[in-house]
């Protein structure tokens, strides 16, 4: 079975833009960002989102007043300052809270990385970790079920484990939702974005044109969480 690397959508903005506009077409619409600034409350210090992507969290969470710092391990996607979460390059206690939004499940030592959130937030400060669950969107990834994607399995809902090793109380915000695409394009996008071998996207976007002639749409279901960690 192929198996297709874990960083190949972040060397450029698009294909994560990609991805993550399929929420556009969620059901009742789950704001993550809008979650997180609620649970983060008034973090008594900056925020450093850890892997911050497309940078929404940190626009987000500046709009609404608070200091945001955005780091990534991509050059093309660090806001603010690119480094690793495994060796953060912040000084102990120095945030108020930390996201790790969407990102645990790439690291290459997660316990490492998870102590990395708790050193640098200061006593009492939140660190916020989202994912999915192990059943996020299978219709979805049953598209290319040839090929070998399973990073996100690394870290999922059911993995609090590893949370509970650096922190006292790890609290679990879950939503489910219906993902609905009546036509074929975001999906063609998305298969594109993943770094597919050429047949396995052609059978994908194949299987994406049979349920959409079977019954007006792609349905897939996203089941996604936060993580409130202290
Ligand atoms: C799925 S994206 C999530 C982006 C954003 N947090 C969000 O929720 O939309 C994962 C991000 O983590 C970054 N990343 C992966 N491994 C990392 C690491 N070891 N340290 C820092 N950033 C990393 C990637 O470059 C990418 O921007």
């Amino acid at each position: 079975m192929p198996t297709v690397s874990d960083m190949t959508g972040y060397v450029s903005r698009q294909p994560l833009g990609a991805r993550v506009s399929l929420y556009d077409f969620q059901v009742d619409r789950v704001d993550l960002a809008g979650e997180a600034l609620r649970l983060l409350g008034t973090p008594a210090g900056p925020v450093l989102d850890v892997g911050c992507g497309l940078g929404q969290y940190v626009d987000r969470l500046t709009a609404a007043g608070l200091t945001a710092f955005g780091l990534d391990e991509s050059a093309a996607m660090a806001r603010h300052v690119r480094g690793d979460a495994g060796a953060l390059p912040v000084a102990d206690g120095a945030c108020g809270a930390a996201l790790a939004m969407h990102m645990l499940y790439h690291v290459a030592d997660l316990a490492a990385a998870v102590r990395e959130l708790r050193r640098v937030v200061r006593p009492g400060g939140v660190v916020l970790a989202s994912t999915n669950d192990l059943d996020d969107k299978s219709s979805l990834y049953a598209l290319f079920e040839e090929v070998d994607f399973g990073i996100a399995a690394r870290f999922t809902l059911a993995d609090d484990a590893v949370l509970r090793e650096s922190f006292d109380e790890v609290v679990l915000h879950r939503w489910v939702r219906e993902i609905v695409v009546p036509v074929p394009e975001p999906l063609d996008a998305y298969l594109a974005s993943v770094g597919l071998p050429r047949e396995i996207e052609q059978l994908g976007r194949q299987r994406v044109r049979a349920a959409i002639e079977a019954s007006g749409a792609f349905r897939t279901t996203s089941v996604v969480g936060i993580f409130a960690c202290r």
